[in-house]
């Protein structure tokens, strides 16, 4: 099995304990040339999100690996048509990730809200000369109103920790909402639209699948939508989002402000954010947790064992 990056301790000697493993001790990203390679080589494939497994890639010869044990919740950097069509079996590590990934929507929130970020870097430049009344206001984040588009599992643990946490008032879009009686329970009041969500939230975030429908969902008509002093929150995949008309929105005043996770082109950051007092900028944090990224490599590692032994993997995609 090739493991395309570092990964956890525990994890790493837990694979090598069951399976035949190729680590990345040196963590250096594989090329497209390098995974085509693994997928001749191996017969089976530990990727993650830096990986894009392009058809090209998917069209390995002769094909040796059967199955691709994505390590992450999001597997939009694969290519699951040709996948399939290559009878490679495709799996996720949904769940383990949920609390930590909500948690990184509340953190954005609130250091955008709150102006962590920018007071950080006052505190740290030797700046700050005391307490005063009128000194870096920020804007209130309980009870008011969030937005979420997308209420899956992550969307939920969010819409929970907003409501019981912040008091917030907590509406959302879906397209595929969960069961009545879960959003009831959540107290999360649904909207028709996009557009009818953005039109009434102070904060907005995103918890939407990467899909080609998702691509570019908000864009500059749906951000002139949003109320001048509400805040984007976008911690699940930068392509959501046309960074250019973020840009664009924030520089105008559009909106008050974005806490950003992920980015269209990532690593690369739009050098115009960068310069930004109102954005935060986190670099692809949402599951960063010792315990979770722990836990991803094990559910991964429990695909690949029930797959071996002729068993349904539990977290199939494709
Ligand atoms: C996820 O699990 O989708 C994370 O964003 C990393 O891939």
């Amino acid at each position: 099995m090739v493991v395309t990056r570092r990964l956890p301790a525990p994890v790493e000697e837990q694979l090598a304990r069951e399976f035949d493993a190729q680590l990345n001790p040196a963590d250096r990203p594989l090329s497209a040339e390098e995974l085509t390679d693994a997928l001749r080589g191996a017969d089976a494939l530990l990727p993650t999100v830096t990986d894009r497994l392009t058809a090209q890639v998917l069209a390995a010869e002769p094909l040796r690996a059967r199955i691709i044990a994505n390590y992450g919740v999001g597997f939009n950097h694969i290519d699951t048509t040709s996948a399939k069509a290559r009878g490679l079996v495709v799996t996720n590590t949904p769940d383990v990730l949920t609390d930590d990934t909500a948690d990184d929507a509340l953190m954005l929130m609130l250091m955008v809200a709150r102006r962590g970020g920018e007071g950080e870097r006052h505190v740290r430049a030797g700046a700050w000369t005391g307490w005063r009344p009128t000194h870096m206001l920020g804007t209130r984040v309980s009870g008011k109103t969030l937005g979420l588009i997308g209420l899956g599992r992550i969307g939920r643990a969010v819409a929970h920790r907003a409501r019981h946490g912040c008091g917030m008032r907590v509406l959302f879009h879906d397209p595929y909402p969960p069961p009545a009686a879960v959003v009831a329970e959540l107290g999360a009041e649904p909207r028709g639209s996009v557009d009818d969500v953005l039109r009434e939230a102070d904060f907005v975030s995103l918890h939407s699948p990467a899909t080609p429908e998702t691509r570019h969902l908000i864009d500059a008509r749906r951000l002139a939508l949003m109320k001048r002093g509400a805040f984007l929150i976008n911690n699940a995949r930068g392509d959501i989002v046309d960074e250019a008309a973020l840009v664009a929105a924030l520089k105008q005043g559009t909106i008050a402000g974005a806490g950003l996770d992920v980015f269209e082109r990532e690593p690369a950051v739009t050098p115009d954010l960068l310069t930004m007092e109102n954005v935060v900028l986190l670099p692809h944090l949402g599951s960063a947790t010792h315990e979770t990224r722990t836990a991803m490599g094990l559910r991964a590692l429990d695909n690949l064992r029930a797959f071996f032994t002729g068993a349904a993997p539990r977290d199939r995609v494709a």
